[in-house]
């Protein structure tokens, strides 16, 4: 089969298409025909080894010392079951799912085997494969960190998203509005068309006004790129809000619960996938020199097979 192969830590150019085996599914697992897979900051991060601190030496021990032990990255995608181990039982040769690999990777290749049990759920009906591949990083990112700051058990509640833009971003407000918030997105101008399409109420441009200095009191305060610090939003958060940031300590968990959510939410017309860019595998080093810009719109996918 053919696959993106990481073949050190490094710049885009050191992804290279190549011939490989395709994967054996083991006794629990489903090999699946992938039909798209998302290229997001993760992979870009994990290909860079891009991280503050001591972290690159903790991802170097995590993923491989001089190059990824998987070299094949990518983890969101969509695509159809091929074959399933013996003791699957319920996926079977024909579903079309959708999902994450998780840290095993290999998205990025025309099959991957992965666990019946691991992240992985039947795609949304009304979904292209490009925008169900699209749905899950930031899908279930937004996911985590909002019912964390337990939005479900707010009232209209008033959320402050930094970052409405990119994959997270616009997954938490479309997310927010479906628990009926109030939603203030901090984007550019140039995402401001997009963040209004989304559902936001109120936009702030941060090249022309500081968020700290809203008069505005929140519930939550959830910075979906990661550049603020919990100090910054003292000031506009209610008494008993929540500052949530995707830049700390905390990774998201990914759960089959959250794909289920975010499949029912696309079904009805509640979310969308927000594609910025499509490429295809062999345009693997573009759409991760795209992605590293870190000023993509939403999401960006490969076309893998059709
Ligand atoms: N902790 C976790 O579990 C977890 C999980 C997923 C992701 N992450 C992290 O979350 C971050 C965001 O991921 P992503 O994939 O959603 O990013 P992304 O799609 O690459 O974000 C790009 C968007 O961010 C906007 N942006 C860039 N700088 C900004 C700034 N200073 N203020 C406001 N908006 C800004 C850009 O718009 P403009 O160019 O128009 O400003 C662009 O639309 C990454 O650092 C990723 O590693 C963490």
């Amino acid at each position: 089969m053919k696959a993106a192969i990481c073949t050190a830590y490094g710049p885009p150019e050191v992804l290279k298409i190549k011939e490989v085996d395709k994967p054996v599914p083991k006794d629990d697992e489903v090999l699946i025909k992938i039909m798209s897979a998302a290229v997001n900051s993760g992979d870009a991060r994990i290909r860079g080894l891009r991280a503050p601190g001591i972290l690159p030496l903790v991802m170097r021990i995590l993923f491989g010392f001089s190059k990824p032990r998987n070299p094949i990255l990518g983890l969101m995608f969509s695509g159809v079951v091929e074959e399933v181990g013996k003791n699957v039982t319920v996926l079977k040769p024909g579903d079309q799912v959708f999902g994450s690999s998780g840290s095993r990777m290999g998205a990025h290749a025309e099959f991957v085997a992965v666990k019946e049990k691991s992240v992985i759920a039947k795609k949304p009906e009304k979904a292209s494969f490009e925008e169900a591949a699209a749905l899950v990083f930031g899908g279930m990112t937004a996911t985590y960190f909002l019912k964390k700051a337990g939005i479900d058990s707010i009232q209209e509640p008033r959320v402050l998203i930094y970052g409405a833009t990119g994959s997270v971003g616009t997954a938490a407000v479309e997310i927010s509005k479906h628990f009926k918030a109030h939603v203030t997105s901090v984007c550019s101008e140039r995402g401001a068309d997009l963040a209004k399409s989304l559902g936001s109420d109120d936009i702030v441009l941060y090249t022309q006004q500081d968020f700290r200095t809203l008069d505005t009191q929140f519930d939550i305060v959830f910075d979906a790129v990661g550049k603020t610090k919990k100090k910054d939003a003292i000031g506009i958060l209610k008494s008993s809000g929540k500052y949530l940031t995707v830049g700390g300590m905390d990774v998201a968990k990914e759960t089959k619960d959250q794909l289920e959510f975010l499949r029912d939410l696309f079904d009805n017309g509640e979310i969308h996938a927000n594609i910025d860019k499509v490429y295809r595998l062999e345009e693997i080093a573009e759409a991760h020199r795209y992605v590293d810009s870190e000023r993509k719109k939403g999401n960006v996918v490969l076309k893998i097979q059709s």
